[in-house]
């Protein structure tokens, strides 16, 4: 038979700052139980100034990268809607920072949220053809809207990192997926824009449909059926966005489908925010270490990029190895974020973005040791850790 194929192991990564969505309620007037009950988020990650995707990336991949190593490790994929140049990938300086061979092709790869889920879906393409290949998929993403705005409660920052290959200790993926794409100003960010547009009642609508489309699809191509799947992980540009896809989902298939899953694969993204294309594996990570015994278990990942790229695959949990060590060192990990004051926040978010027309320093803050250290010679410069 076809060689199985999936996640080998994952690790996440954040911002160094962190704003409780209750200030922020209380300095735009807003009752706070809009933020955590109506959009089901709690806080939000930021960047410091000398972070960005890369260094975020580079964080969750370096962690990763100390367990399972970097043998057979032939390909690096980023996937990224904040990208930090138009041409040249943060994958390339992902791999310098990592100290990764020369021989490991680095590439970036755009569809909004949906860039995690493609560069997956490549990298088993990968493995399947050379199955002693491993991939290292980063997906890593700082989300930002304009002050004010309504999207700002649902702004956020963090990677994922993740290594695919023919040993899928935590998650076989199966072969089968839904897919569904449809062009649709839903959501986007111009080039000349630091910020995200977004219509939002478009999007959520825009959301739904693209899950239907790929659930029909999944149907289609022979995939399991609802009551063979144990647990659903959608993407979370907010927590609430994942509950009202699956009530979508439970209404078109007139069945209860399961909400408990829901609330064990929300924890880190109540407290991050939205990581755009980490968003669904940050998901997932949550899930894997708060549901108890998934062993032998079928999950559905759902991904939604606007504009607009859906797509829905399956797979068997293999093992959660150490769940309650893992649940213990995220959070604690978000814990040890530095609280921003409201006002502290708006500095940061406006000066977020430094020109290339002269050298700058970033001042050091960050505490990951991988560091945007600045513009010289119109180039980004970073740092790794000594
Ligand atoms: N207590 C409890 N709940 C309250 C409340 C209160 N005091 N006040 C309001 N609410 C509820 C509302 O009823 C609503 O819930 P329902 O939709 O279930 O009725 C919820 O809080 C939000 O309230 P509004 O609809 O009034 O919120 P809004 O219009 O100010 O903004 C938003 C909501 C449009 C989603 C906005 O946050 C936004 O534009 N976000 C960015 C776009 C986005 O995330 N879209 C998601 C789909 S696109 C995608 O998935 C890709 C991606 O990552 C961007």
């Amino acid at each position: 038979g076809a060689v199985p194929i999936g996640i080998e192991d994952l690790e996440i990564a954040t911002g160094h700052h962190v704003l409780d969505l209750s200030a922020l309620a209380e300095t735009r007037g807003v009752d706070p139980a809009k933020y955590s009950r109506g959009l089901g988020q709690d806080e939000m990650s930021l960047p410091a100034a000398d972070e960005d995707v890369v260094t975020m990336g580079a964080a969750a991949a370096s962690a990763l990268l100390e367990r399972t190593g970097i043998e057979g490790i032939r390909t690096l994929l980023f996937a990224t809607e904040s990208g930090i140049d138009h041409s040249k990938s943060a994958a390339v300086i992902a791999h310098g920072l990592l100290g990764l061979p020369p021989h490991v092709r680095s590439v970036e790869l755009k569809q909004a949220c949906y860039a995690g889920m493609a560069a997956v879906q490549s990298a088993i393409g990968i493995v399947a053809r050379r199955p002693q290949e491993k991939v290292l998929v980063i997906a890593s993403d700082v989300a930002r809207y304009q002050l004010a705005s309504p999207g700002e409660p649902t702004q956020g920052a963090g990677a994922v990192a993740m290594v695919i290959s023919a040993d899928p200790a935590l998650l076989e993926i199966e072969p089968i997926s839904g897919v569904y794409s449809a062009d649709i100003d839903d959501f986007w960010r111009p080039n000349d824009s630091s910020t995200a547009v977004v219509d939002g009642r478009l999007s959520m609508g825009a959301y739904q449909k693209a899950l239907m489309g790929a659930w029909e699809d999944l149907q289609a191509q022979g995939g399991p059926s609802a009551d063979q799947i144990d647990a659903f992980v959608y993407h979370q540009p907010f927590t609430k966005m994942a509950r009202k896809a699956h009530r979508h989902l439970s209404q078109k298939l007139g069945a209860e489908l399961d909400e408990t899953p829901l609330d064990q694969a929300e924890v880190y993204n109540r407290r991050l925010g939205n990581t755009y294309t980490a968003s669904l594996w940050n998901g997932l990570a949550s899930l894997l270490d708060h549901a108890g015994d998934l062993a032998g278990k079928r999950v559905a990942l759902f991904s939604y990029g606007s504009g607009s790229a859906g797509e829905m695959l399956t797979g068997i949990v293999r093992d959660q190895g150490d769940a309650a060590g893992r649940r213990a060192r995220r959070l604690a990990m978000l814990d040890a974020r530095e609280p921003l004051a409201v006002d502290a926040y708006e500095e940061l978010h406006r000066s977020a973005e430094l020109s290339s027309a002269s050298d700058q320093e970033t001042p050091q803050v960050g505490g990951s040791g991988f560091r945007f250290a600045g513009i010289q010679g119109r180039a980004r410069r970073y740092e790794r850790p000594a």
